[in-house]
């Protein structure tokens, strides 16, 4: 058995038909129905019900599928590896998701270059699961982001829990609560949550610490970005919730207020390949903690 007829396997359990298979692997029909029929022959079991329309795996052949996806998978993130391993001027790209450009992410890669001046750094703007995909197909190292999600060959470090703040206009009548306010008291605003794409984000992260309280705001309105709820905010049309480093972005008369409930976080992560043991990683990731103990930031020490 070859990587190849692995391949072959899963292009047909995934499109349910040897003739739309074939086409998404640019052969013909009868060597793929052949290489298929060998898989067979060597396992000596059905892969897949006969006469089956959509075509169907037996039961043994629902367990290869799985197993086989998880094989070819770790095929290719043998084949970045090598490959990263293999070039000769030390490059690492990392993959971050834009809001953590306003705080620690700049001062943590300027202490970076100044540690390890000989290694290029490639930057890549990007949500955390397209973070994921680019990690396990090599395109980026290291990964920033904010959501929770898990994969088999993906390592995950909680970096710090970062608190959340509100933003408001200096004149709306919350301003005056300077010492904090609760998601309780944000119900009945106009709240800008963003960005507005279709997959888990901060703005459903936002509306789950809601509904841990069993809270739903009444107002809300999805944005593109950070960048435009901000905007609506100062022109004195609501209120936003954003992560303390937000704070960095000085708009006139926008203030940000603490946000006192205690599961008003948001997680930073950083992730990586499980295979990789690369000490660029180590670094970086030694990089994060001094500009955490630098910054007085609470946090606790992992090392991989
Ligand atoms: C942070 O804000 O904790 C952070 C931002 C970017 C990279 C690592 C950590």
């Amino acid at each position: 058995m070859e990587l190849r007829h692995l391949r072959y396997f899963v292009a047909v359990v995934e499109e349910q038909s040897f003739t739309k298979a074939a086409e998404k692997l640019f052969i013909a029909q009868p060597p793929l129905s052949r290489q298929i029929q060998n898989l067979e022959a060597e396992l000596g079991i059905q892969l897949f019900e006969r006469g089956s329309r959509p075509l169907k795996t037996t039961e043994a052949g629902q367990f290869f599928y799985q197993h086989a996806i998880k094989l070819l998978s770790n095929a290719e993130e043998i084949k970045s590896m090598t490959k990263r391993i293999g070039i000769a001027d030390r490059t690492i790209t990392i993959g971050f998701v834009g809001s953590l450009l306003f705080g620690l992410l700049s001062p943590i890669l300027y202490l970076f270059k100044q540690r390890h001046p000989d290694l290029k750094i490639e930057m890549m703007d990007m949500t955390t699961h397209e973070q994921i995909l680019a990690l396990k197909n090599g395109r980026i190292d290291v990964g920033f982001g904010r959501l929770r999600i898990s994969d088999p060959s993906i390592k995950r470090i909680l970096l710090r829990e970062e608190p959340l703040m509100v933003a408001v206009h200096s004149r709306h009548p919350l301003a005056q609560h300077r010492e904090g306010l609760y998601l309780a008291d944000l119900l009945d605003q106009q709240l800008f949550l963003y960005p507005n794409i279709p997959q888990a984000n901060f703005s459903s992260q936002v509306r789950g610490i809601f509904s841990e309280y069993g809270l739903e705001p009444r107002n809300v309105r999805v944005v593109r970005e950070l960048q435009l709820a901000l905007g609506f905010v100062a022109a004195g049309e609501g209120v936003c919730i954003v992560p303390q480093s937000a704070r960095n972005i000085h708009l006139s008369h926008l203030i940000y207020l603490p946000l006192l409930d205690e599961a008003a976080v948001s997680p930073v992560f950083m992730t990586m390949r499980n295979l990789d043991l690369s000490e660029d990683i180590r670094y970086l990731l030694d990089c994060v903690y001094q500009v955490y103990e630098a910054e007085g930031i609470p946090h606790q020490r992992t090392t991989f």
